[in-house]
């Protein structure tokens, strides 16, 4: 495989801080204008990195967002503490949410963040342990002139 990593950013997400959520993704999407890569793509990119970020900040404690440009994908690595997801294909159908009140008054919870990012993606991970937290890969291949 020749595939090269040309950039690499790790980003701090804080679980319940409503005042910073979307800034990773924001960010994210700010280096990806830079580099000439398909409009379509940072698109799919700014989807799939905003809901797995609002995961983070809605339903865990805190996080990681790892950004990795390579030559021919964007892959976005998450990784939280948290309560993790006791049953994951429960949690990947649309409209399957355990959103607060609160939350859903904000806006969140219609249960689509996840199968939102899947249909964003080119390739999906998922892994979790109930009471340590979620694990998260979304690769998004983008093409090369
Ligand atoms: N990082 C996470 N930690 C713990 N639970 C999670 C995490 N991400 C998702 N979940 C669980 O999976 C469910 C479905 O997630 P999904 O993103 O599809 O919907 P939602 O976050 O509830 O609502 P929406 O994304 O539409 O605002 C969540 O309600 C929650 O129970
Ligand atoms: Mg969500």
């Amino acid at each position: 495989m020749n595939e090269e990593a040309l950039y690499k950013k790790k980003f701090p997400v804080t679980g319940g801080d409503f005042d910073k959520a979307g800034e990773v993704s924001t960010q994210i999407k700010a280096i990806l204008k830079t580099t000439g890569i398909d409009n379509d793509i940072i698109r799919k990119v700014a989807i799939a990195s905003f809901e797995a970020e609002m995961n983070v900040v809605i339903h865990a404690e805190e996080g990681k967002i790892e950004f990795i440009l390579t030559t021919s994908s964007v892959i976005i690595n998450v990784a939280d503490k948290g309560p993790g997801i006791k049953d994951i294909d429960l949690a990947m159908q649309e409209g399957y949410s355990t959103a607060s009140d609160d939350m859903r008054e904000m806006g969140f919870g219609a249960g689509m963040g996840l199968p939102n990012i899947k249909k964003s993606a080119d390739d999906f991970e998922i892994k979790s342990k109930v009471g340590k937290g979620t694990w998260v890969r979304i690769t998004i291949h983008h093409e090369q002139k």
